[in-house]
């Protein structure tokens, strides 16, 4: 049952911590929270620097263009954050050089009681940061944000939705995309007709085993003509499968 287990903790390090309140309020994230299945705990990595001026970037050694995040505001930070909470929790480093974020790992984090993000920003990190520091580096993509906020919200959508009681309908997540290796079935709702755009009569039939098959059919060819890498992988485990 969803409420016999404790509430994901999710600590968010960022420079920006302003960027994360609406977001984590609105949608099934704040339903989340507000169902205590989750709580969000955002610090601020300034607040960690021991400058006087709070400094937390710096230009790097051997020249070259833009700062670097220095190591101790971040080192002060998380060993602070870590003790805020007995469980130590799987720390993750947002950053374009990590494994590539996807759903298979969505669902590995919202099985986690706790999760440290910590978001980078300028060049990147000190390379001591990564090698001092228990984390795991994850990218959303092969692409370069300016900064890991963005990459931490996306990690934290994906896997707050699959936390166990968060969408009201269990089945919802089971037949998102990916969930079964495969894209998501084309879906309607009203009017059965749109400027000419007919509802599929089959979604209007009543029958519940014929639309079933039209879905995994449907999802089937666009998965084909869209991802058709999809079609080559193993297929994940469905939740009976894998308990
Ligand atoms: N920071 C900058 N770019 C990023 C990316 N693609 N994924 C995660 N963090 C990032």
């Amino acid at each position: 049952m969803a409420n016999e287990r404790r509430a994901l903790r999710i600590d968010v390090l960022t420079l920006f911590p302003e960027v994360f309140g609406p977001f984590l309020a609105s949608s099934i994230l704040g339903i989340a929270e507000r169902k205590a299945l989750v709580s969000y705990h955002v610090h601020d990595i300034r607040d960690y620097s021991p400058d006087k001026h709070h400094k937390v970037d710096d230009r790097p050694y051997g020249g070259g263009p833009g700062m670097v995040m220095r190591c101790e505001p971040v080192f002060r930070c998380y060993e602070a954050v870590r003790e805020m909470d007995r469980r130590p929790g799987r720390l993750i480093l947002l950053t374009p050089q990590g494994r590539t974020f996807n759903q298979a790992l969505a669902r590995e984090l919202s099985r986690c009681d706790r999760l440290i993000l910590l978001c980078g920003h300028y060049e990147g990190f000190d390379e001591r940061i990564q090698a001092g520091l228990p984390a795991e580096e994850i990218s959303i993509g092969d692409y370069v944000l300016s900064g890991g906020e963005a990459a931490a919200m996306a990690v934290i959508d994906a896997t707050v939705r699959l936390v166990p009681g968060v969408l009201g309908h269990e089945e919802s997540a089971q037949s998102d995309s990916f969930e079964n290796g495969l894209l998501e079935y084309p879906q309607y709702t009203r009017p059965p007709e749109f400027r000419g755009m007919k509802v599929p009569d089959v979604l209007l039939s009543g029958d519940h085993q014929a639309i079933e098959d039209w879905r995994r059919e449907e999802a089937r060819k666009r998965t084909e003509s869209r991802r058709a890498d999809l079609l080559e992988r193993p297929r994940p485990p469905t939740e009976t499968e894998d308990g």
